[in-house]
């Protein structure tokens, strides 16, 4: 059994490793590269997304090619604050509490130690969090762990099997493959934040959590009632960029109303709603590991997608 899931996660390994590093990956990224290395500037502009039919929300496509300092502002679709209808948070979420006026973005980023104090208080409060019933079945509520000064920072749906019970996100078979995608970037684990939109581990059958194929995505509700947890994270650490995995996470922290084809690929300016971000964040999304897993064609589109930020970063990847 144990041999098995090594011999799995190995050929993984190297499927992964062979699209990135022959045909799917490198080749998609090659014209973006080759025009960048033609005008001696930054990479060619991408065809722009159209807006889906019937989009009633509004937001401008930036041009991926600027440097994000002038990048023109996408009207940003903030998520809805309010609770669900019938939700069963047992305390009110975080508001929109007015905010103090914004001074500058150096006096309002927290330092290193203040960044690791408050993310450790804020892990204590989830851990003991009751405010939806995921609260009564997790084993281990999974706040999230990683660099606090990260310039990146990854945000899954929340916690599987493997997470529930190692109290540590993305540890599981679609955590193998983050990791790698980390590592493919050019980074590693202990350099960036990896944290999930809901801290407990969602069950289809919360009776018998020693099932196995039990997890499933956190609904309306438990979204609602975890929001302030990852919106305060985000606010701490303050990454240049945040990497939203899979439509769960890309529609709670980008907008509600479309899917993660329409949302993916493009960076959009981060606005929460219980927090103001010290300084601007830009958050991408792209798909989520373990649908990777499930459909390693869509690998060459999320390797598109990561390189957006690591063009951005400057960031050469992995070397051969
Ligand atoms: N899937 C997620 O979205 N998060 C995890 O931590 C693990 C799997």
């Amino acid at each position: 059994m144990a041999n098995d899931s090594l011999r799995r996660l190995a050929s993984d390994f190297k499927t992964f490793l062979a699209a990135q590093d022959e045909d799917e990956f490198v080749s998609a990224a090659a014209p973006l590269r080759a025009a960048a290395a033609v005008s001696g500037g930054e990479p060619a502009p991408k065809p722009l997304p159209k807006m889906p039919e019937g989009e009633t929300l509004t937001v401008e496509f930036p041009r991926a090619d600027l440097p994000v300092a002038e990048k023109p502002s996408p009207t940003v679709l903030a998520p809805s604050a309010a609770p669900m209808a019938g939700q069963a948070c047992s305390a009110a979420p975080a508001g929109n509490t007015p905010q103090p006026a914004p001074s500058t973005a150096n006096e309002l980023l927290m330092n290193t130690a203040q960044k690791t104090a408050a993310l450790a208080e804020l892990a204590e409060t989830i851990k003991t969090c009751t405010r939806c019933p995921l609260g009564a079945t997790r084993l281990n509520a999974v706040p999230g762990e990683g660099n606090v000064d990260a310039e990146v920072m990854f945000v899954g749906e929340g916690p599987g099997f493997d997470e529930d019970r190692q109290g540590r996100p993305f540890v599981g078979r679609a955590g193998q493959l983050l990791d790698k995608m980390i590592v493919a970037m050019g980074l590693t684990r202990e350099q960036v934040f990896i944290a999930n939109i809901a801290k407990c581990h969602p069950m289809t059958d919360p009776l018998h959590p020693e099932k196995h194929g039990n997890d499933r995505a956190p609904n309306a509700e438990e979204i609602a009632c975890c929001r302030k947890y990852i919106e305060k994270q985000i606010s701490i650490i303050c990454p240049k960029y945040v990497v939203a995995l899979g439509g769960v996470a890309a529609k709670a922290l980008i907008a509600d109303a479309k899917s993660l084809g329409a949302l993916r690929g493009q960076f959009y300016d981060l606005h929460l709603d219980s927090v103001t971000l010290p300084r601007p964040v830009k958050i991408l999304a792209t798909f989520h590991p373990a649908a990777l897993l499930r459909n390693p064609g869509w690998k060459k589109d999320a390797w598109t997608d990561l390189q957006m930020v690591m063009d951005q970063l400057g960031l050469q990847g992995a070397r051969k």
